[in-house]
């Protein structure tokens, strides 16, 4: 099959035997393909989402593809169910060589969670950074961290006063993804000055109709994103999930880290992706917004 992700990503010879991954948000659309991605090439992975029967699922495949795989399911709209994830992969893994922080989407929850934060922004954002930090010292030496954001984040700017208000807007999701770039890079900038090996990256995986993303678009939206699956040039799900196999087993992309990526290509994202003074306030109102010790403080 031409359209396997790690075939499109050109890192079919990857040898990932023995390597442990997180892909969170593999029960479906790029996190599934991705999962199934990187088993083929031989790592253990950790499937998560909420749906359990769509990650057993996932894990059946993986059984079949004689890697193990193993299901966990957390909400990440409540903290305490990311404390538990983090908890489970702690205790069942050694080390993760790859933390694929994939799982969000656009939502219609026009609510605050139970940290009094604006829905989309703490499902797409918070939790990947709750979990992240859970996990730092968790991670081998070269572990690569790869953060799925979009190039929505293009039309947003950072208003860190918004997250105190119910949304269920296009500006929620694209505020969520440009604090995922923003995440991305101060968590690469934060490793590098740590002296840290670990990498961190994220990227846009295209406009893909075919994921189960637009689920919770209004109206016909849904039908008609499902019909436009089917027109040639639109992305596909295998290439979005080739762009975050790339970025997590590419040894040209060894050392590569605080980069954005659209697809495979390195790219510039927003000026305001690109506000360092930005990402450094997000850091730390993320950090007291979810009651932890700031991770790598004094970078
Ligand atoms: N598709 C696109 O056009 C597109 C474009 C740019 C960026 N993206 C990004 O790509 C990522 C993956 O999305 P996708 O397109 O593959 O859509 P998808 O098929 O809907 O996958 C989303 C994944 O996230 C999980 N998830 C959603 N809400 C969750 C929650 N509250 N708690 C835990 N897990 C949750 C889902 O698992 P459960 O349903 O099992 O909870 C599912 O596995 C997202 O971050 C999205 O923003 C997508």
């Amino acid at each position: 099959m031409s359209n396997l992700p790690e075939r499109i990503a050109d890192v079919e010879d990857a040898d990932c035997t023995g390597m442990q991954a997180l892909v969170t948000g593999s029960t479906s659309g790029i996190g599934r393909h991705a999962a199934l991605a990187l088993g083929r090439l031989g790592a253990d992975v950790i499937v998560h989402g909420r749906d359990r029967q769509a990650g057993e699922a996932v894990v059946d495949e993986l059984t079949a593809l004689g890697v193990e795989g193993r299901f966990v399911e957390a909400d990440f709209a409540d903290t305490d169910s990311v404390w538990e994830l983090a908890a489970t992969v702690r205790a069942e893994t050694e080390s993760l060589d790859i933390l694929a922080n994939n799982a969000g989407g656009f939502f219609r929850n026009n609510r605050l969670t139970g940290l009094g934060v604006e829905y989309t922004f703490h499902v797409n954002h918070l939790s990947p950074y709750l979990l992240t930090a859970e996990l730092l010292d968790h991670l081998a030496a070269d572990a690569r961290v790869i953060t799925t954001a979009s190039a929505a984040h293009k039309g947003a700017s950072l208003d860190l006063d918004r997250v105190s208000e119910a949304d269920s807007g296009m500006g929620a999701y694209s505020h969520s993804k440009l604090a995922n770039i923003l995440f991305s890079t101060e968590l690469a900038r934060r490793l590098d000055a740590a002296g840290e090996d670990v990498t961190a990256n994220s990227f846009h995986p295209g406009a893909i109709p075919g994921s189960g993303f637009s689920r919770f678009l209004p109206g016909p939206l849904p039908d008609l994103f499902a019909k436009l699956d089917a027109v040639p040039g639109v992305t596909s799900v295998e290439d979005g999930a080739a762009a975050l196999v790339n970025l997590a087993v590419s040894p040209r992309l060894d050392g590569t880290s605080g980069r954005y990526f659209s697809g495979q290509d390195v790219t510039t994202p927003s000026s305001a992706a690109r506000n360092r003074d930005g990402a450094k306030r997000l850091w730390e109102r993320s950090a007291e917004w979810l009651d932890v010790e700031e991770p790598l403080s004094g970078y």
